[in-house]
This record gives structure tokens, sequence and C-alpha cells, in this order.
């Protein structure tokens, strides 16, 4: 068959998506989501009836459908010869007030190219697989893309069971046990090897939208960490404590993150504080403590180094009260408080394969019939390809994100450039089987 002359279904392709993703909703969830967001935690019930669903429709479309020990769904279909398969992979799990196309996309887009495939008759030279990857948000438990990692060994798979829920006392490994995806197979790339593993993904910024194009060709992904500060002072009262006898956990914990926002700018790179928590949580009581993450961006992972450490050199000369850069200034000394730091996440730079990356331009220019509609870039978030490129060459493809909106229930991404993005992948898989 020729690779070009055949077409995802875009119809069939959105239709199966927005019915997945009644699944989850951000109605059903309470997230406060509007009726398109979604809230489909990692591992909770919604997820597994999402999964049930990938399982039943992939083995229905001729796929040997596998779990490993950490949940993630591997579906192959078989080629003419044996061997590792080329997969298209994203993730099914949402933010807690996400929208319906973050990782969504990819692996709904996988599906399709199985139906196109099966419709077809298409027999590939190798198999060809998708995979659904466990908890790639990080946003329940607080590891981004923690189980391409365990397949990767980058992160160990009892660490990873370890994973506690932000709010409340489920590991991974209960939840994984509860909705019954903890699998048999070896969670790794030595049990289920991969040929490539290339990944549709909304671009989840404004570039493409802005310059007018349709497919981002992705060479690879900036480096972050994740950490959670700990703040401790003492609780008081707040009308009989004068300020020079507090030790104001909130107060500080402010000055702390303005700080690693200066700091960030001075390094080129992002920092961004996604929760943050206090207690005793009372009007007339100030705060001892505080807990508030901090995720630290930059394209290169020296630049991330260097930011940890002025990060940590600075908030522990404010918690003793030193006025560094001013940023005391005018303020009434109070008692010194302490910060701790729990490194929780590490993703380093990333660059994908050139077969790969090749493999994806040359389907985007013959997809769109326009290179000018065609823009290499890089990702600013992180996803399961990182860890996969650590295994197997990678690459992703990126579509349009309207106002570059994402991690919002706003997120949203048109059926057309869907269905080109879908059709990118398909030919990219394609093209690096006969490779
Ligand atoms: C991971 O998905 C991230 O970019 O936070
Ligand atoms: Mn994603
Ligand atoms: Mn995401
Ligand atoms: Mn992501």
């Amino acid at each position: 068959t020729d690779i070009e002359t055949l077409k995802v279904n875009q119809g069939r392709l959105m239709e199966t998506l927005h019915k997945t993703c009644s699944w989850g909703t951000g109605k059903r969830w309470g997230s406060g989501a509007n009726d398109t967001g979604m809230s489909r935690l990692a591992l909770s019930d919604a997820d597994k009836e999402v999964r049930d669903w990938f399982v039943d429709t992939a083995s229905s479309l001729g796929c040997d459908v596998k779990v490993d020990a950490i949940g993630n769904i591997f579906a192959v279909r078989p080629g003419r010869r044996e061997g590792p398969a080329t997969f298209a992979g994203s993730h099914l799990d949402t933010q807690p007030s996400g929208g319906r196309y973050d990782g969504i996309l990819g692996v709904l887009a996988g599906i399709e190219m199985l139906k196109v495939l099966k419709d077809h008759r298409v027999e590939t030279e190798f198999p060809v697989g998708v995979v659904n990857w466990t908890n790639e948000e990080g946003a329940r438990f607080p590891v981004s893309m923690s189980s391409s990692g365990v397949w990767a060994e980058e992160i160990p798979l009892e660490t990873a069971y370890g994973i506690r829920e932000v709010s409340g006392t489920a590991t991974m490994r209960s939840e994984l046990e509860r909705i019954g995806y903890l699998g048999s197979i070896p969670a790794s790339y030595k049990s289920t090897p991969m040929a490539a593993h290339f990944e549709l993904h909304i671009e989840q910024g404004p570039i493409l939208e802005a310059e007018k194009q349709k497919v981002g060709v992705v060479h690879g992904v900036q480096a972050y960490r994740w950490f959670t500060v700990e703040v401790t002072g003492r609780d008081a009262h707040t009308g009989s404590t004068p300020l020079g006898n507090r030790a104001d956990a909130i107060l500080l914990a402010a000055r702390l993150i303005t700080h690693s926002h200066r700091l960030a700018t001075k390094h080129s790179a992002l920092a961004s504080t996604g929760i943050l928590t206090l207690t005793p949580g009372s009007t007339n009581t100030i705060p001892g403590h505080v807990s508030f993450t901090l995720d630290v961006r930059a394209p290169a992972d020296s630049t991330v180094v260097a930011m940890e450490a002025d990060l940590k050199r600075d908030f522990a000369a404010l918690a003793a009260g030193e006025n560094i850069q001013g940023l005391l200034d005018g303020a009434t000394p109070s008692k010194p408080l302490e910060v701790s730091w729990r490194t929780d996440s590490i993703s380093p730079a990333t660059l994908f394969h050139p077969d790969c990356i090749t493999a994806v331009r040359a389907s985007a220019e013959a997809v769109t019939g326009d290179r000018k509609l065609v823009r290499d870039m890089s990702s600013g978030a992180g996803h399961d390809s990182v860890y996969a490129s650590r295994r197997c060459p990678a690459s992703m493809i990126f579509v349009p994100s309207k106002n570059g909106v994402s991690h919002n229930p706003e997120e949203y991404t048109s059926p057309e450039d869907c269905a080109i993005g879908a059709q990118v992948l398909m030919q990219s898989v394609l093209r690096f089987d006969r490779m």
C-alpha cells in the first residue's frame, strides 16, 4: 500500500475522542470545569473506564494488549516479520481541570491509525503499536512522566509504587491494584522494546497559531525539575503578636516565590508555583507552616542546576532575615524561619532522534502539501517521549493550540488540525516501519 493514499477519518477520530471524554468530564468530577473540560486524574475510576475502553478497542482491532507492572498499556498489531513495534503513544490521564486534547489526542490518533490499517488490511513490515502511559501528568501523583520513566529504567519501580497522591493517602501501587491495572509483565524497555516512539500532541503554546502554521516537528524538550519547599515558622495570634515577634510562614513563602521569579528572569528560565498549602488555616492565626511547589524550567540542564543552587542559597538567606537584593526593605525584621527542600521530579533536556525527526518532517510536508506550514520547534512541556527517547528513537508532532492555552478546560484544537496531526502520526509510523 502506498503510505500517502491511506487517510485517517476525521469524523470518526473526533467522535471517538469525545465519546471517551465522557469518562472524567470536569462536570462529573466536580472540578468546576465547564463541560469541555476534563478531570481524569491518573488511576481514578474514570481513568479505569477509559483504560478498559482502550484495551477492548485495541483488542477488537487485532492487537495483542499487555499491561505492565506500572499500568502502562501496550497494544501491538503484528507485522509481516517479528521484532520490536514502532509505537504511537501518549497519555489518557489529565490535569484536575484540564482539556480534551492534552495526551488524549495522541492516544486516540493511535487508535484511529489502527482502524485505518485494519480497514485497508495493511501489512506492515514489523509490528505497529499504541501505548497509553500511566500518570504522565504528575497531577495526582506528583512525578511527571512517572511510568515512561519506569519503563526506561530511569525511575525505580518501587519509587514509583510509593508515590503518594497530592491530597490523600493512596499510592500509585494501591491505586493500580484497586482499579485492576497492576499488570503482569515487567515494566521495562527490556520486556517491551520499541523500534521507535512517535507522539502526536497539542503544542500547548501560541507559536503555530500565531505563525498560521499547521504542524510542529519537535526536535527536543527543555529541562525541568520539580521541588517541594517547606517553610516552618510559628503559629501565633494575628492581633497580639507584634511584627518582630512573628515567624510568619506565608509572608516568607510569598517573598520566596517572588524571588524565584526574579532569579528565573536573570537565568532566562521559568519558575512556577502550582500548589500552595498553609496550616493551620485560620483568619486570626499567623500560619506556622507553608508548603509550596516550584517547577523550574530552562532549555539547558546546566541552567536548571544553576537556578537550583541560587534558589537554595537565597531562600536560606531570606529565611534567616538577610536583606538580599533589597527584598526585605522596609519590612520589620521577624524571627528566623526554616526552609527545607525536597526534589520531586527531574526531567533532563532532551534531543530527539534524527531518523524520527526526518520521518515526521517528510510526513508533515506530504500531508500539508506546503513546507511553509511546517516548522521546527522544541517543547516547553514534558512528555513521555522524553523517557522513550532514552531507550529508542523518538520524536513528536505538534498541532496548534487555540490561544496557546492548555491545562485548562478551554484547551482546543480544531477537528481539521487534529486530523492533520493524526495523518502525520500515521505516516511517520509507517515511514519508520519501512526505514
Ligand atoms: C509534564 O507533562 C510537564 O510538562 O509538566
Ligand atoms: Mn500531555
Ligand atoms: Mn499535560
Ligand atoms: Mn505533559
